[in-house]
């Protein structure tokens, strides 16, 4: 039987109007102003917004959950759980190969933590963390099973690549069309840091920020995008958290290169003050790059609202407070780098951007779901509320007030960075596929989620 969502305000990166929607067999058929019952159900969406379902492009549901390993508090269980219940309907995580493992094992792995567990439709970025002989071919690979973007690291011993493995794998994804993303940061110079400041004594997570300062942010982005230029290869900056780093994205654009830019909420509505409490109460905070200073904060908003960012996504990785990070009690490089997040985007963006006149309603859409629905070869499956598309919808009450907790959080870890901080507007209904699957926060039916396969224009035969 079909649904009609009936007196709502539909909202598209460009704008909104007053438009009822029908939903049938997982799909928008229709979208219209007074559109008649005709043997749909009706919900009363009156007063409310609607919006497509926000997409998080940068998920780590599942880090080093290989055996011996400490893995993240949350797994693809819980942590899609948390997302849907809030209105994410797609995650595209981060699926990671264990060292000398092989992307085509490392999909059958991340395929079977996110297979009947996932709460919410779901894609992965590949990792690649090493070359060798035949990592071209594993790329090719990758496309024929619709995987067409990919991930790689400039900092983590365990997980960077050099610049010219960079160069190798940027021509191969630019062959079929893909989409790579790089966390930049110098690594090298990461660990000469680190290594001084324990070297010194000083070991507690105060010093995990003056480990990693801002300009080894702007050099490794100045790098992977001369690199990228070289190789013709629009790319994209994952978490993208300093000044000096949107400078280095400015200068690349005004050269004329394609670049996508994506930031989290924490850099967004957290700052480097949070190092400086006590009790290893900073711990909760770690994560890479770190939280910046209050400048780098309104640097970001304003290259939110001078469309410098692209997409706001979370960078979820989860681990707990107790047990977890409280191993690098006595020295922070041991702790585990890393927050959690998918739940709480889209009411820290509607608090912090919306509520608080930074950015539109429009601008929240085009951040959390229609940019990375076509950045990530998802559109229009995914990203908008018009026929043919998934219907993947969120009911977003405006007016409603909340509170974060981690008394009441759905992540399964034992703290949130965003404790007491009071919220405006949050998801009433979430539809995935047509399906009602959470309400007023919490999850209806779970495990719906289904692998979304994506194409590029030039996929490999
Ligand atoms: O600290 C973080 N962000 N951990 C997750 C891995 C990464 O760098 O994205
Ligand atoms: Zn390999
Ligand atoms: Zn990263
Ligand atoms: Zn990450």
């Amino acid at each position: 039987m079909s649904i009609l969502l009936k007196g709502g305000t539909v909202v598209s990166a460009h704008g909104r109007r007053q438009l009822d929607v029908r939903l049938s067999d997982g799909k928008i058929i229709e979208v219209g102003g007074n559109l008649l019952e005709e043997d749909s159900r009706v919900e009363d969406v009156t007063g409310r917004f609607l919006l497509p379902g926000f997409i998080d492009a940068h998920t780590h549901l599942e880090l080093n959950n290989g055996p011996g390993t400490q893995g993240t508090a949350d797994n693809f269980a819980t942590g899609s759980r948390a997302a849907v219940a809030k209105g994410t309907t797609t995650v595209i995580d981060m699926a990671t190969p264990d060292q000398g493992g092989t992307l085509q094992s490392c999909l059958a792995t991340w395929n079977r933590l996110a297979e009947n567990k996932s709460s919410c439709d779901y894609t992965y970025h590949m990792s690649v963390i090493d070359w060798h002989a035949g990592t071209a071919d594993e790329i090719k690979a990758m496309f024929n099973q619709g995987i067409t973007s990919f991930k790689m690291y400039l900092a983590y011993d365990n997980l960077r690549a050099s610049d010219s493995e960079l160069y190798e794998a940027m021509l191969v994804i630019k062959k079929y069309g893909g989409m790579l993303g790089v966390h930049c940061e110098n690594g090298e110079l990461v660990n000469e840091m680190i290594a001084k400041l324990v070297g010194e004594g000083k070991l507690t997570p105060y010093y995990h920020p003056l480990s990693r300062p801002n300009a080894l942010e702007a050099e490794a982005v100045t790098r992977y995008l001369t690199i990228a230029k070289m190789a013709e290869l629009p790319v994209n900056i994952v978490h993208l958290s300093t000044k000096e780093g949107l400078e280095a994205v400015r200068r690349a654009r005004q050269a004329g290169q394609q670049v996508f830019v994506e930031t989290c909420p924490q850099y967004l509505v957290l700052d480097d003050h949070l190092y400086d409490l006590p009790d290893f109460e900073s711990a909760k905070y770690v994560c890479s790059p770190p939280l910046r200073s209050v400048a780098d904060q309104e640097a970001l908003w304003l290259g939110i609202q001078h469309n410098d960012i692209d997409t706001v996504s979370t960078d979820h990785c989860s681990f707990n407070f107790h047990g977890q990070k409280d191993l690098g009690k006595a020295d922070f490089s041991k702790i585990p780098n890393g927050m959690p997040g998918v739940e709480t985007r889209p009411e820290l963006i509607y608090t912090y951007g919306v509520a608080k006149g930074r950015i539109t309603l429009e601008k929240m859409v085009a951040l959390l779901s229609e940019n990375i629905a076509r950045q990530f070869h998802l559109f229009p499956q995914k990203g908008v509320i018009q026929p043919g598309s998934d219907a993947d919808i969120v009911v977003w009450d405006p007016n409603v007030q909340s509170v974060i907790s981690h008394t009441t959080q759905l992540q399964n870890v034992d703290y949130t960075p965003y404790e007491g901080m009071a919220t405006i507007g949050a998801p009433e209904k979430v539809y995935l596929r047509g399906i009602k699957v959470a309400e007023n926060g919490q999850v209806l039916i779970e495990k719906q989620g289904k692998f979304v396969y994506r194409h590029t224009k030039n996929q490999p035969d």
